[in-house]
């Protein structure tokens, strides 16, 4: 009961609060929610990123932080301050070692997101961008159950039709809970050759919008393939740090618009 009102004190503070999740593992979720935390930031907004992947925390290494050492304040752990307006928290930087797994079974799991909406000192903040691991399991389903007033997800899915069909589950979850999706992201979608600079539709193309539309939800746009995101991620900078003026850049800041403006109305 103390923990749920802790919860619920901590979430007043944040204006904002945007999950990005999927069905479906590899899409790039964490890749989206690394930039639109970016992004917010960029924008002056006061942003938190929180990485509820237990099984596989990748922020700190597509950020850069992956050694941190994080600290207290007399109101909680302090979140990691990474640059201007962006703060980040993450399981990995509990880890006595980097490769140590988490080995937790549901109840465990639900515990320690609990723990981090409790213990983290966010202070108030504009915005927090919370990554999910893939499903519609343990760990979504508590961010969806404890984060008091979550303005919406941001769904992610690439274009094959078997991620389709995985998202579609978790779209209905999140509607079963009556939490707004703010809309959906094709990732993934397109590969334009640097030699003859045709467009290879790898994955196919189409199932962002698809999915939309049979299912009601605002279709934000499409990122192609780009061996520069891959490259980023690896060295542990987001894309749109590397090169604000790419043509990934300039997509990603589309979608950004329209998410600013979903969660503004
Ligand atoms: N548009 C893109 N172009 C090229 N590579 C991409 C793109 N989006 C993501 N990637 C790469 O694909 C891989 C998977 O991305 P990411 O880790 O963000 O997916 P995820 O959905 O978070 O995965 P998981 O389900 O394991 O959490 C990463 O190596 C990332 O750099
Ligand atoms: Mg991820």
């Amino acid at each position: 009961m103390q923990q749920e009102i802790t919860i619920v004190k901590r979430m007043s503070n944040i204006k904002h609060k945007i999950a990005v999740m999927s069905g479906k593992g590899g899409v790039g979720k964490t890749t989206i929610a690394v930039n639109l935390a970016t992004a917010f930031a960029l924008k002056n907004y006061k942003t938190g990123l929180m990485d509820v992947d237990l099984h596989g925390p990748d922020i700190p290494h597509m950020l850069g932080v992956e050694n941190a050492i994080l600290e207290q304040s007399t109101n909680g752990i302090l979140p990691l301050k990474v640059r201007d307006n962006l703060e980040v928290m993450s399981i990995e930087f509990m880890l006595p070692s980097k490769g140590s797994p988490i080995i937790w079974r549901g109840p465990k799991k639900t515990g320690a997101i609990r723990q981090f909406l409790s213990d983290v000192d966010w202070g108030k903040l504009d915005v927090l961008v919370v990554d999910n691991p893939p499903g519609t399991g343990d760990e979504p389903l508590t961010v969806l159950q404890s984060i008091n007033q979550l303005d919406g997800v941001v769904m992610v899915t690439t274009p094959q039709a078997v991620a389709g069909e995985d998202v579609r589950k978790c779209v209905n979850m999140v509607k079963g809970l009556n939490i707004p999706i703010i809309g959906v992201i094709e990732n993934m979608s397109g590969f334009t050759c640097p030699h003859c600079k045709q467009e290879i539709n790898i994955f196919g193309k189409g199932e962002g919008k698809k999915l939309a539309e049979e299912l009601d939800i605002h279709y934000l746009g499409s990122l192609p393939l780009d061996t520069t995101v891959r490259k980023d991620s690896d060295q542990g900078k987001p894309f749109l740090l590397h090169d604000s003026k790419s043509d990934i850049s300039k997509k990603f800041m589309e979608i950004f618009s329209k998410i600013e403006n979903r969660i503004k109305k």
